[in-house]
C-alpha cells in the first residue's frame, strides 16, 4: 500500500514537472481565413506579455524648429543632413544617441575632441541615416505610413541583436562529414534541420527562385530540386518565426503557391523580401571595407538585415506604433524651393540606386545653400 502511494505521488510529481514546461491554457486563437479553411492564428498569452514588454517605445525627444540657420552653416562636416536646421540636426543627434548608444553617448560615434572628425561609426551612421530615409520614402509598399527609425533595428544597441553573416556549407569534408549546409538545429530556421543560411541565397539582393511548386497537375518540366524546395521552406520558417505567426497568416496551406487564396500580408511580405535584399545590397555590403575586421563575419562579410532585424517576433515591428511620424528629420530629404528640389530629387534617386553617397551629399549641400541664399 505504502509502495503504491509512493509510486503515485512520484507519478503526480512527474506529471507536474512535464506539464509545467507547457504553455498555460487558454491559448488565444483568431480565425484569419474563411470558415473551414483552418486558417487560424494562435497566440500564447505569456509570450504576448513578454513581447509587449520588450516592445515599449522610448520617450519622444521634444520637436525642434525647422527654420533658423541650416546645419551646414553652423557645422563643418555635414554631408547628408544639410536640409535640416541646426536645431533639428542637434535634436536628431540626441534621438540617435537614445536609439543606438544610450549607454555610450555621443562618443560612440564621435571623437571626443572634435565632432567634425569622421570615425568609422560616424561614416556608417551617415549611411544609416540615408538608408532610414530611403525606407521611409521609397518602401511605403512595405512599411506603410508607420515607417522606421534607428530604434526599429537597434533597440538601444550599437549592433542590432538580429543580424546575419554568410554561413555557406563547409567546403571540405571534416571527420563528421559534410552537412551540405543543413541538418543542424539552427536558430535561424526555428531549430529545424532545414538549410541554416537561406539568407545569402534570397536576402542578398536577388529574391528570385523562391517559387518551387509546379503550376500544373501532371509533371511537365518543373526542374526544381528537393534541395531548392528545402531552402524555400527554410526561408518561410524564418519569416514565420520573425513575425511570430504561422504559415496560414499568409497562405491557405491547401495551396501554398496560390495568390488568390492568400491573405493580404503575403503581398506585404513579397515587398519585404525585396526591400531587405536591396538594403543589404545597396547599403550594408558596400560598407564592408568601412568596418574594422573584427566587426566582419567569419567569411569577412558585413552584418546584414533579415526579417527578424526589424520584426523581432511581432507581425508589425513595435506592434505597428509609428515612432517615425514624430521625426520629420528622417522622413526623407526636406521639400525645397523648385530649383533646389529638382537637384535634390535627382540626387536621392541616383544616390540610392547607384549607392553614390558623394553625389547625393553634394546635391543636398547645394540645395541647402540655395535655400539659405533665398532667405
Ligand atoms: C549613431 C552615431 C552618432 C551619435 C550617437 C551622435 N552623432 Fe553626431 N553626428 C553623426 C553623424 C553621422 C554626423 C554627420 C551628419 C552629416 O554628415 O550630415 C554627426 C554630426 C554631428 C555634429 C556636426 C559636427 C561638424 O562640425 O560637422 C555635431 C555637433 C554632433 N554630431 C553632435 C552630436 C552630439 C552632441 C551627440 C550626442 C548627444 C551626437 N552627435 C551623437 C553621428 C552620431
Ligand atoms: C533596417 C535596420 C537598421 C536600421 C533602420 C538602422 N540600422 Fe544601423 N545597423 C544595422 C545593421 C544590420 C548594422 C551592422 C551591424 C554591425 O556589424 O555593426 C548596423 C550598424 C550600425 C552602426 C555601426 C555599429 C558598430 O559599432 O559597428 C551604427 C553607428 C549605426 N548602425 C547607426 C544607425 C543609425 C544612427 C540609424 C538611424 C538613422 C540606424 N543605424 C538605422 C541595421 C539598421
Ligand atoms: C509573412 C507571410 C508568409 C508566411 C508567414 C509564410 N509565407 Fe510562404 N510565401 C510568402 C511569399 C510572399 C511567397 C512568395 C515569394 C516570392 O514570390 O518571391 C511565399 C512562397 C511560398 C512557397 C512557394 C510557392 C510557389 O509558388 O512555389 C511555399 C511552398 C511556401 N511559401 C510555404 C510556406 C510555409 C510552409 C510557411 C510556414 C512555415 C510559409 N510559407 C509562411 C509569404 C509567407
Ligand atoms: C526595415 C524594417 C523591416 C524589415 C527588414 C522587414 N519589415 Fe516587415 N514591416 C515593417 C514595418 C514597419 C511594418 C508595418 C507596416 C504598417 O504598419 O503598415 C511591416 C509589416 C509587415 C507585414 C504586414 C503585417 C500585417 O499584419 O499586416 C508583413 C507580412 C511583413 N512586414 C513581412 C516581412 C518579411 C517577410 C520580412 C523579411 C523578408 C520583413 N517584413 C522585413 C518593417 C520591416
Amino acid at each position: 500500500m505504502n509502495h503504491c502511494i509512493r509510486i503515485s505521488s512520484l507519478l503526480v510529481a512527474g506529471a507536474a514537472l512535464l506539464l509545467s514546461a507547457c504553455e498555460q491554457p487558454p491559448v488565444q486563437s483568431t480565425q484569419t481565413g474563411y470558415r473551414g479553411t483552418s486558417m487560424i492564428d494562435l497566440k500564447h498569452p505569456a509570450t504576448v506579455k513578454k513581447l509587449k514588454a520588450a516592445n515599449a517605445i522610448p520617450d519622444v525627444v521634444p520637436a525642434a524648429p525647422a527654420d533658423g540657420p541650416r546645419a551646414n552653416e553652423v557645422f563643418q562636416n555635414i554631408q547628408v543632413l544639410g536640409d535640416l536646421s541646426a536645431a533639428e540636426m542637434s535634436r536628431l543627434m540626441v534621438a540617435m544617441t537614445n536609439w543606438v548608444a544610450p549607454k555610450e553617448g555621443c562618443t560612440y560615434c564621435h571623437a571626443a575632441d572634435n565632432m567634425a572628425t569622421d570615425t568609422y561609426r560616424k561614416v556608417v551612421a551617415r549611411r544609416m541615416i540615408q538608408m532610414t530615409r530611403h525606407v521611409n520614402t521609397d518602401w511605403k509598399a512595405h512599411v506603410g505610413q508607420t515607417g522606421v527609425t534607428c530604434y526599429t533595428c537597434h533597440r538601444g544597441n550599437g549592433i542590432p541583436q538580429n543580424i546575419w553573416f554568410n554561413d555557406p556549407a563547409p567546403q571540405k569534408f571534416g571527420w563528421a562529414g559534410n552537412d551540405a549546409g543543413q541538418n543542424r538545429p539552427a536558430k535561424s530556421v526555428g531549430r529545424t534541420s532545414l538549410p541554416y543560411d537561406p539568407f545569402s541565397k534570397y536576402l542578398a539582393g536577388d529574391a528570385s527562385g523562391i517559387r518551387v511548386e509546379s503550376t500544373t497537375a501532371l509533371p511537365s518540366g518543373n526542374k526544381t530540386t528537393i534541395k531548392q524546395t528545402e531552402a524555400t521552406y527554410a526561408l518561410m520558417v524564418h519569416m514565420s518565426e520573425s513575425l511570430g505567426v504561422n504559415c496560414t497568416y499568409c497562405h491557405n496551406s491547401r495551396q501554398f503557391a496560390s495568390w488568390e487564396e492568400s491573405r493580404p500580408p503575403r503581398g506585404t511580405a513579397w515587398y519585404g523580401l525585396r526591400m531587405a535584399g536591396q538594403l543589404n545590397k545597396d547599403y550594408l555590403t558596400p560598407l564592408t571595407s568601412t568596418f574594422p575586421k573584427e566587426r566582419l563575419g567569419p567569411h569577412e562579410d558585413v552584418a546584414k538585415i533579415n526579417c527578424q532585424t526589424c520584426h523581432q517576433g511581432v507581425n508589425k515591428p513595435l506592434y505597428g506604433v509609428s515612432m517615425a511620424k514624430d521625426y520629420p528629420e528622417i522622413q526623407g530629404i526636406r521639400a525645397m524651393p523648385a530649383v533646389a528640389a529638382a537637384a535634390n530629387a535627382g540626387a536621392v534617386v541616383g544616390g540610392a540606386a547607384a549607392g553614390s553617397v558623394g553625389a547625393a551629399a553634394a546635391a543636398v549641400d547645394a540645395a541647402a545653400s540655395a535655400v539659405s541664399g533665398d532667405r
